[in-house]
């Protein structure tokens, strides 16, 4: 219990220190994903009954070697990868074992404490094991992100780990036929737990993958298209009215860039350099459609004032002036609640922070993320579509720079990585079974991710009102209905498959 407590107090200091990053979305991901782990350790001590102490067994945490390349035996080096079992609500010796992947950031005990799938854990008397990602939080080499090491970055060796997880954790708790496994995961971690029981049906019986963009794309247009629907959705606080105003403010900050007013958009947009280079003027483009984008995918969580509604309370402030003047107010809200004195528009700051090999063992890795950009998935959010909001300079062909200059992977190469990629695991139409894809219908991802039924057992869920990955926080009792009956049906399902599970070992 005293260690559960230094750890949190840990974590709450490292709150303090604000991460910089060259992009808004970035810095807003980071925040998201701090806010989380702040709820989940409040949830996690609040349950636990901090002030009337009840003995209970916190999480294992442990480290598994691996190795670097599962696919060549010649290559001998091992890297470690972190783990955490929670052993609590598990009812021995036929408990299902429920996986949660990590990717994209670092993973913490939290993976096994609090969250949707715990409930169920709780519910269903499961053995809960969680995986960090290679390359992510502190499953990396020190070496691990030099341009040499990153090849063994990719989603094939993440799901040949999970495999060796598997086998692990089996040897180590001396699981059975018995012991049904069901894996979780959500966003890029949504897509491996849909394509681990895809891949390897013998080694997970089930899986729940939420908000998951499992159709990879070059250009990915559909997300500022779906940006530009929620911003227009009276559910979540938007109008018609405010999506006209976002339109007329980012034209006239468009004209002011083919106009060549720098000088102005430094001044009004509190740029903390000048805008040099014709990529610094994308990158504030690029930063202010961002504050509307992170409001959209995550809307306010982690951060009160990033909501829908908010920014368009602002956007319809008609008191602050023309649209372009209410979008410096956003600007300016955005900037203080980050507290940061002036907004990075600097495009080679961006590029030296993706070239930095410097190992951070928390948040999100955005140079590893970017890597499996260029080399899987695209996913560019671009702004050269008419339905788009924002600003005409986000291109596709500044995001496809990024890969040239970052990792030296050339535009056509990305583009055979991304068919590669679909033809690999089936895009949005895999011939899996017993998946639940989960999604919300404010989340822009939901437009590369499975939204109907594909057969009796591959299932989709799209929830009305929601963003990105809502479904698997804990349940509070202000959550909206739609996402209230997700729930229902998700853990309906996972019931389901437990008892069919069942049968079938009766059977055979
Ligand atoms: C697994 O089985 C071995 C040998 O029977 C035993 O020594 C060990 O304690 C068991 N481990 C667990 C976690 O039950
Ligand atoms: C699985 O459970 C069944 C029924 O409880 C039991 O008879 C069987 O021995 C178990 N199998 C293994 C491998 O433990
Ligand atoms: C990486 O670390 C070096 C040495 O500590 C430091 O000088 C540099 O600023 C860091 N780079 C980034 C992008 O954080
Ligand atoms: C990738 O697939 C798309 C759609 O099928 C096709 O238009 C494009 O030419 C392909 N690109 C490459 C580089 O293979
Ligand atoms: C998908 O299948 C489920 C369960 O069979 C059913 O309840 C649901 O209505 C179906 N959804 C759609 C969009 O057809
Ligand atoms: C979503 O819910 C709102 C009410 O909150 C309703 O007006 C709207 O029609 C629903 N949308 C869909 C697609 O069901």
């Amino acid at each position: 219990m005293g260690h559960m407590v230094l750890r949190a107090l840990g974590l709450l200091l490292s709150l303090l220190i604000l991460t910089e990053a060259a992009r808004n979305f970035w810095l807003l991901q980071e925040r998201v994903l701090q806010w989380r782990e702040v709820q989940a350790m409040k949830e996690t001590l609040s349950k636990r009954q901090l002030l009337r102490p009840v003995p209970w067994r916190s999480p294992t945490e442990g480290v598994l070697r691996q190795p670097l390349d599962h696919f060549n035996r010649q290559e001998g080096r091992v890297f470690n990868q972190r783990f955490w079992v929670n052993e609590e609500y598990w009812h021995l010796p036929a408990g299902p074992v429920f996986l949660y992947i990590g990717g994209e950031s670092s993973l913490s005990q939290f993976s096994v404490l609090s969250g949707h799938h715990m409930e169920m854990a709780q519910k269903y008397g499961a053995l809960a094991v969680a995986l960090e990602h290679r390359f992510y939080g502190a499953s990396i080499n020190p070496d691990g992100l030099q341009d040499d090491s990153l090849r063994f970055l990719s989603s094939q060796q993440a799901l040949a780990d999970l495999a060796s997880f598997h086998l692990f954790i089996t040897q180590k708790y001396n699981l059975t036929q018995n012991n049904t496994w069901i894996c979780f995961g959500g966003s890029y971690p949504g897509s491996l737990a849909a394509w681990f029981r895809l891949k390897f049906p013998h080694l997970v019986f089930a899986a729940v993958a939420s908000s998951a963009p499992v159709r990879a794309q070059l250009d990915f247009t559909g997300y500022n298209q779906v940006v530009a629907a929620s911003l227009s959705d009276p559910v979540v606080g938007g109008s018609a009215k405010c999506h006209g105003a976002v339109v007329q403010a980012f034209s006239a900050v468009d004209e002011r860039l083919d106009a060549g007013r720098l000088a102005e958009l430094e001044k009004d947009f509190h740029s903390c350099g000048p805008l040099r280079e014709p990529s610094d003027r994308e990158q504030l483009a690029s930063n202010l459609a961002d504050i509307f984008m992170g409001a959209v995918q995550y809307n306010s969580e982690g951060f009160q004032d990033g909501s829908v509604a908010k920014l368009c309370h602002i956007m319809l402030d008609e008191g602050l002036g023309s649209p372009y003047q209410r979008l410096m107010a956003v600007n300016k809200d955005f900037l203080e609640a980050m507290a940061f004195p002036c907004m990075q528009n600097s495009h080679q700051r961006l590029v030296d922070e993706l070239r930095s090999t410097n190992l951070s063992l928390t948040g999100v890795g955005e140079r590893q993320w970017y890597f499996q950009t260029c080399t899987e998935f695209g996913y560019y959010q671009t702004c050269e579509d008419d339905t788009c909001p924002f600003s005409r300079f986000m291109t596709l062909s500044s995001q496809l720079d990024l890969c040239a200059q970052v990792f030296g992977v050339a535009a056509e190469r990305v583009a055979e990585a991304v068919n590669f990629t679909n033809e690999y695991y089936g895009a949005d139409h895999p011939k899996a079974s017993r998946i639940l894809f989960v999604n919300g219908d404010i989340d822009p991802w939901h437009a590369l991710s499975v939204l109907k039924n594909q057969s009796r057992s591959e299932l989709a869920i799209l929830i009305n009102g929601t963003s990105h990955c809502a479904n698997m926080s804990p349940s509070k009792p202000s959550d909206p209905l739609p996402l209230i009956l997700a729930r229902e049906w998700i853990d309906y399902h996972v019931g389901d498959w437990l008892r069919l599970a069942r049968k079938v070992r009766s059977a055979s």
